[in-house]
């Protein structure tokens, strides 16, 4: 793992913008694994200047995204999907059709799990963004996924729930489910860029790095993955052992 420190998550997400950037410029028709969550809207607002100033050109590029929350309609304001259209494919020129999430509204779950799973294999993924959540899941694989899980619908745990109440009106609202690219879908992107910032993710953050390699944190399986950059601001870095 190569770990970048940076002071905060603002530096964190033009870090990360430009590691995108020089990966689109090298492959205009790459593919890219995007997340959502508070952490990468500031590589997202890089990613749009980088466009306007006319430097970053999206008409080939394909994305696929980690998750989705299950069941939601597209049009509500907490799914994904519209997180994703407002924060960043509304502001580049990315085609429509080469957008990829998993859809939140479909009778057969599995089903879409399967194709969605299909389609990456069929795309294999250049760089995948994450995040991390305070109790070591990446994507909504929460501790105790298997390693070898694929693309999958999960029950959110009570301390996911707990963190996402900040984007719900009402705790009600907060959806149980949501289907996700499974530990094994991720691992297969070609290359990683994890970005942590902010103290709650201090522990898991040391986990990942210096812990043992453990379902009970599932982000510590990418100390296998042969090109994983982590970017950690002061406040994430705080228990990491030098
Ligand atoms: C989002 C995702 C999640 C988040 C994680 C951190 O697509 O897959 O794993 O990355 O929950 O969320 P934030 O960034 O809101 O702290």
């Amino acid at each position: 793992m190569k770990i970048i420190k940076v002071q905060n998550n603002e530096e964190a997400g033009l870090k990360a913008a430009e590691i995108f950037k020089k990966e689109i410029k090298n492959n205009p028709k790459c593919v890219l694994g995007l997340a959502t969550g508070s952490t990468p809207k500031t590589t997202y607002k890089h990613l749009i200047k980088f466009h306007k100033h006319n430097d970053l050109d999206f008409s080939d590029v394909k994305t696929f995204n980690l998750d989705e929350y299950y069941p939601i309609k597209k049009e509500n304001i907490q799914s994904y999907h519209y997180f994703m259209h407002i924060k960043l494919f509304d502001h580049i020129n990315v085609k429509p059709e080469n957008v990829n999430i998993i859809d939140g509204e479909c009778d057969d779950y599995q089903k879409s799990c399967d194709d969605f799973e299909k389609m990456i294999e069929e795309n294999p993924i250049d760089i995948q963004l994450l995040g991390i959540g305070s109790n070591g899941h990446i994507a909504f694989n929460e501790p105790n996924t298997p390693f070898t899980q694929k693309t999958h619908l999960v029950q959110l745990t009570e301390s996911t729930i707990n963190d996402n109440a900040r984007f719900f009106d009402h705790h009600e609202e907060i959806p149980l489910h949501a289907l996700t690219m499974g530990l094994a879908t991720i691992m297969k992107a070609k290359k990683i860029v994890l970005i942590a910032t902010g103290k709650n993710k201090a522990n898991a953050v040391k986990h990942m790095i210096q812990g043992d390699k453990t379902p009970l944190c599932p982000a510590s399986i990418l100390q296998d993955h042969s090109d994983c950059t982590i970017i950690v601001d002061e406040e994430a870095a705080e228990l990491i052992e030098e």
